[in-house]
């Protein structure tokens, strides 16, 4: 008799956490393109979209962004477990919530990425995508990540990104070269 061995291909989360307009939706698009194009199975949970659905009714205190943040980390890590590579753009301010996330990973023995998408206030401030920075600026809005409410930035990432300096193109090989060097691609 012989024995069926099934390979199934092996998932992993990709979290990229950084300041409003730092480019995480950005980079995560193009990394995603890039690994459909490639053959993988890919899903982007976008901090956005999520907000609009799982997390509806969640606002921006510490405690509602911990639970937006354990609630992506439970969809993303069943994802990832599943053999489909998880790339989730989200702010993720607090280290000890992206510590309980890295922990429900390794629970399952389910691959973690954490990248450090790490522009700096400054050129996220001229980049401005949705405009939050001037509205900050100008009282209309509070409790801005990285400006009047805090961001923890990751002490050991496995990746840094200096957006400022590259590409976003650039970036995606940088995140891939990583995913390769774990076998994950
Ligand atoms: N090298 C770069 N890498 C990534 N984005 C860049 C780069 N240079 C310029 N940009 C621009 O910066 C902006 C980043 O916006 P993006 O929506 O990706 O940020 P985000 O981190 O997802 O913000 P948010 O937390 O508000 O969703 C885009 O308009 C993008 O085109
Ligand atoms: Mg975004």
């Amino acid at each position: 008799m012989t024995t069926a061995t099934t390979t199934r291909p092996q998932g992993a989360t990709i979290w990229l956490t950084g300041l409003p307009s730092s480019g995480k939706t950005t980079v995560a698009r193009a990394l995603a393109g890039r690994l459909r194009s490639e053959g993988h199975r890919v899903e982007v949970l976008d901090g956005d979209e999520i907000r609009r659905f799982l997390s509806a009714g969640l606002g921006f205190s510490r405690e509602d962004r911990n639970t937006n943040v354990q609630r992506i980390g439970l969809v993303a890590e069943i994802l990832a477990r599943n053999g489909i590579l998880a790339v989730v753009p989200v702010i993720a301010p607090y280290a000890d919530s992206r510590e309980a996330v890295r922990k429900r990973h390794a629970t399952s023995d389910t691959p973690y990425l954490e990248v450090h998408v790490a522009t700096p206030v400054e050129v996220c401030r001229e980049r401005d995508v949705k405009g939050l920075y001037a509205r900050q600026a100008a009282g209309q809005l509070k409790g801005l990540t990285g400006v009047d409410d805090p961001y923890e930035p990751p002490v050991d990432p496995d990746l840094v990104l200096e957006t400022r300096h590259r590409t976003p193109v650039e970036s995606v090989a940088s995140v891939h070269a990583v995913l390769a060097a774990r076998g994950l691609v």
